[in-house]
């Protein structure tokens, strides 16, 4: 069976040649992302593998199915990128890896909240240069503090456990409040209350179009003067111009993100040599209270091995008939 696999680093061709040793996979390797320009690319394949930053618009998917490709397998847990109307339509099915290691992403949005309240960022540099001073590196005890997580799956409830291991109140918001973290201290509440009360919020629901932007200039307003503010999940969650406007002003006082709005002309290349073009993104780089990292929540060994046996398996089914995992469309 051959697999057309798209926007592949030499670290999921690894993972992924692991996994499927033994089978009649064969792989065609691609660095390029898929989208309608390049889906040619996917002649003679079975089926096509794809990652964040694919686009699997209606375009992409109407030259799949011309191409006779009869299945899309996603190498992750989001699939705000897939069309999936048009999949139906088209009777494409489109798998993913709906969990692998949520843990991976929540240690990493913990990272990201430890890395700015203690300044590691600057500490690391300044200690390298032989400069030992502490000013500016304030930080404030952890103990105590409302955590808000919003979209309480698999990420966001190992998140709350992490914080309530450090102590802290957690107030959470999902449509699906859950008994289970409710009887362990969870706090469910309205979206405007965890928003008011909370001094670290922490954004762990799909990007859906109900959710695009939901964190705006309106809601920024609304939420403590120097919250700190995690995104972990999906870039367009965030209205990153009122995001910047309120750094300015004092209202965020912290922003860590792991994603990008338009992180898809960005992340996961090597672009030091190049001049970068979005002004935006560059903005955000300027703000001493501003940690990005490149989409690397979920790039742990343990989470690479998972997503491709996962991705394994779903090929594996399809091929043999069998009814499919993890299917959001098709
Ligand atoms: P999940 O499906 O287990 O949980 C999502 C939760 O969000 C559900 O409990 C759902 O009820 C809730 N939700 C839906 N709409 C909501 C709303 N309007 N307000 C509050 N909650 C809402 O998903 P999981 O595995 O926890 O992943 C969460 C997100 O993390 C994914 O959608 C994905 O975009 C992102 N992600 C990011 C990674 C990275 O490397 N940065 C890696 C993996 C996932």
């Amino acid at each position: 069976m051959l697999v057309a696999a798209f926007s592949t680093k030499p670290y999921d061709r690894d993972a992924l040649l692991a996994a499927s040793r033994g089978t009649d996979i064969e792989w065609r390797w691609h660095e390029t992302h898929l989208g309608a320009n390049t889906a040619l690319l996917a002649a003679g394949a079975m089926a096509v593998n794809c990652f964040v930053n694919d686009s699997l618009n209606a375009a992409t998917l109407e030259q799949l199915s011309h191409l006779g490709v009869k299945l899309v397998t996603l190498r992750c847990a989001g699939f705000n990128q897939v069309d999936c109307a048009a999949a139906a339509r088209l009777s494409i099915p489109v798998v993913r890896v709906p969990e692998y290691s949520p843990h991976a992403v929540a240690e990493h949005a913990v990272a990201l909240v430890l890395t700015l309240n203690r300044k590691l960022h600057k500490a690391l540099n300044r200690v390298r240069e032989g400069n030992f001073a502490l000013d500016g590196l304030l930080g404030f005890d952890l103990f105590g503090r409302t955590v808000g997580v919003i979209g309480m799956g698999r990420i966001g409830r190992c998140v709350a456990e992490i914080f309530l291991g450090f102590g802290c109140r957690i107030l959470a918001h999902d449509p699906h409040p859950d008994a289970t973290l409710a009887a362990r201290g969870v706090i469910y509440v309205p979206l405007e209350q965890l928003l008011a009360e909370s001094h670290i919020v922490t954004l762990h629901c799909p990007l859906v179009p109900a959710t695009y932007h939901m964190i705006n200039a309106e809601r920024i307003a609304s939420m403590q003067h120097g919250v700190m503010l995690i995104n972990t999940s999906r870039g367009g969650l965030i209205d990153t111009a009122a995001v910047i406007q309120s750094l300015k002003s004092g209202q965020i006082g912290h922003l860590g993100l792991d994603v990008y709005e338009e992180e898809a002309d960005l992340f996961f290349d090597d672009r030091s040599n190049s001049v970068i073009q979005d002004d935006t993104f560059m903005r955000l780089l300027t703000f001493p209270n501003v940690v990005v990292t490149a989409h690397q929540a979920f790039f742990t060994k343990n989470a690479l091995d998972a997503i491709a046996a996962q991705t394994v398996r779903n090929l594996l089914h399809f091929q043999r008939g069998e009814p499919l995992e993890a299917v959001v469309a098709g």
